[in-house]
């Protein structure tokens, strides 16, 4: 079963709302962004990467100063460029041509230097060597699972031996029901596909319209009303990803939660074997 793909959606925020689309926070919507609203947008960025950082140290790789990073689903740079400022060389990879603009524009205003940004497909073609620190945050969760856990595995992959990967992805949403019967890989249950594009471009409309009554009842007035295709949440089942894992060699890892209003996911903090 196929699931449409979601790279025009991202290219289309990309295009439209590229800050919004990746922290959705009012004050980083295009109508409201100032100076001072991306000074916050890439302090969080800065702070993701100290405190991950400082995991690593802690409780996997005591010393750990990776030489060269690769930030997996990059958007305009916040975790890549903060990265920047540790390591030799980083690659960040997004899969909208849009992000990556803003991305090299952000690199040029913050004066950063050894980023490359690389427009992403489904196995990492132009991605070339392997990286101290493999990192992705809030984006496979975006991405269905049939793609999602090929992209996990070349990820797993990219770590160089003795490196670390930092991989977020999410396995529940709040109030979702398993099935009760069936092997857990495959958890979520497939969902059948739309039976004609009429019913898609249907569903599409009253999604926007509820989303829009939604964001009129908030009294959200004083930011721009809420436009864009809807960003898709997937959970991924859990048995292929520490089946990866254990696949490449890794016997233990550091496991934090997350939550993003009821979607869990995990950040896994592993060591590839020297
Ligand atoms: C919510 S944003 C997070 C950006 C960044 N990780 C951060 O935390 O600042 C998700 C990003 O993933 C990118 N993305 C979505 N699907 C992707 C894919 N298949 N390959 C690479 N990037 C993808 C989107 O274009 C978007 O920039």
């Amino acid at each position: 079963m196929t699931t449409p793909s979601t790279d025009e959606h991202w290219e289309q925020f990309g295009k439209e709302d590229p800050y919004w689309a990746v922290l959705t926070h009012d004050e980083f919507r295009k109508g409201t962004l100032d100076d001072q609203a991306i000074q916050r947008f890439f302090q969080s960025g800065e702070e993701h990467v100290a405190r991950i950082l400082e995991v690593i140290r802690l409780q996997l790789v005591p010393g750990f100063s990776p030489a060269s990073a690769l930030d997996f689903g990059c958007g305009v740079g916040r975790l890549a460029l903060p990265l920047a400022t540790r390591c030799s060389r980083v690659v960040g990879v997004d899969v909208s041509p849009s992000m990556l603009e803003e991305a090299r524009r952000n690199t040029q205003a913050r004066r950063a230097s050894g980023v490359e940004w690389v427009l992403g497909d489904d196995t990492l073609s132009r991605v070339t060597g392997r990286f101290d620190l493999v990192h992705t945050y809030i984006v496979l969760q975006h991405i269905p699972p049939e793609r999602g856990l090929p992209l996990f595995r070349r990820l797993v992959d990219l770590v160089a031996p003795g490196g670390v990967g930092a991989l977020q992805l999410t396995y529940n949403r709040v109030g979702f029901t398993p099935p009760a019967e069936g092997p857990l890989c495959h958890w979520p249950p497939p969902v059948p596909p739309p039976p004609d594009t009429l019913w898609v471009h249907l569903r599409g409309v009253a999604r926007a319209f509820y989303r829009r009554l939604v964001w009129l009842f908030q009294g959200a007035r004083s930011a721009p009303p809420p436009t864009g295709p809807e960003m898709q949440m997937n959970q991924y089942a859990l048995n292929p990803v520490f089946q990866t894992l254990q696949a490449a060699g890794v016997t233990r890892f550091v496991c934090e939660f997350t939550d993003h209003g009821g979607d869990q996911g995990l950040m896994l903090l592993f060591q590839k074997p020297k």
